[in-house]
């Protein structure tokens, strides 16, 4: 049996395999080399950075829910700096595709870790995470409407030539709206989707039980949500898609792609096993081969509607 080719292509970056490892449930990847090797994946997206070190919300900060997880760290990260002078060395001798998850409270904020990004060596994609409330427009998440999220989409795309990815929250009306706003700003690519908002309630303590209240959706719980969404945004913009929610195994994976995802991203999976990620990317290959394809290349976006076969 020839094994397929599972290389993709996100605009002028090339990938060995369509799987990442999403942010925020891979640390810097340094901690899971115990665990895999980081040349068995396509690459690797870093806890989002801000400009400073920021130690997140108190706990509770995570508690389980059916099939998923509900999370309000508060983008506890090590800041910029220490990211570029501390992980990055160690990252860059390893083979594998390093993806700078960026947030900021303020668009200047945003820019200033965009553009120290961009004089670092290393660095295959900045990745833009907008679902970061806006602090000069009173906390709601740039994310949530298309007009900020196409200010800092620009502001972003001036100060940097790398690959930028803007990932969307799936928290807002209509996503293809925030999507073709990030194409329209320059964005390279869109992933999709960040966390869904919830809360799990202490009936006991008549509390939440997480200390900030309401927290991020992940895991299982949410892939039919997501891959609901990845396939309306795959449609409505030119640019590549990376998808992701609750994907667990390569089937899961194929299902985004399929959907119209170039690529997609691994994240609570991770918890459960460190290493699932490889597991997946060597799955889909084993799916690949199992239908008697030669390329991932050529499932991506070839899900059939009913309604395209009633035509
Ligand atoms: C504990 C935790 C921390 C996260 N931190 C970030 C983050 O810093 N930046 C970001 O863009 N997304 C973050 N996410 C969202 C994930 O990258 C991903 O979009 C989401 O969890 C859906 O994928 P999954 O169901 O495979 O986990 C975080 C998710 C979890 C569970």
């Amino acid at each position: 049996m020839v094994t397929p080719d599972l290389s993709v292509r996100l605009g002028s970056l090339r990938l060995r395999n369509p799987v990442l490892t999403a942010s925020g449930t891979f640390g810097y990847g340094l901690e899971f080399l115990p665990f895999l090797s980081l040349e068995e994946i396509g690459g690797i997206v870093v806890k989002g950075l801000s400009p400073k070190p920021r130690k997140g919300n108190p706990p509770e900060r995570i508690v389980e829910t059916p099939s998923g997880m509900l999370n309000a760290i508060g983008l506890q990260n090590v800041g910029v700096d220490a990211f570029l002078a501390e992980k990055l060395p160690e990252l860059r001798r390893h083979d594998t595709a390093v993806v700078a998850n960026v947030f900021g409270e303020t668009i200047p904020e945003y820019v200033e870790v965009c553009a120290k990004l961009d004089a670092a060596e290393g660095i295959a994609a900045i990745e833009l995470n907008v679902s970061c409330p806006n602090v000069e427009a009173g906390g709601m998440a740039f994310g949530a409407d298309a007009a900020s999220l196409a200010r800092v989409t620009r502001a972003c795309r001036d100060a940097t030539r790398l690959p930028l990815w803007v990932k969307l929250s799936p928290n807002v009306t209509d996503i293809r709206e925030t999507a073709r706003a990030a194409e329209a700003e320059g964005a390279d690519a869109v992933s999709l989707v960040n966390t869904y908002v919830g809360m799990v309630v202490d009936v006991e303590r008549r509390r939440p039980v997480l200390a900030n209240g309401c927290g991020g959706l992940s895991g299982p719980a949410i892939r039919p949500l997501a891959v609901w969404a990845t396939w309306q945004v795959s449609r409505a913009v030119a640019i590549p898609v990376v998808g992701m929610g609750g994907i667990a195994s390569g089937r899961d994976a194929v299902e985004f792609l399929l959907a119209g995802a170039s690529a997609v991203q691994v994240g609570t999976a991770s918890f459960v096993h460190p290493d699932a990620s490889v597991r997946i990317a060597r799955e889909i290959g084993s799916w690949l081969a199992g239908h008697g394809l030669a390329s991932v290349r050529e499932i991506v976006g070839t899900l059939r509607t009913g309604k395209e076969e009633r035509r």
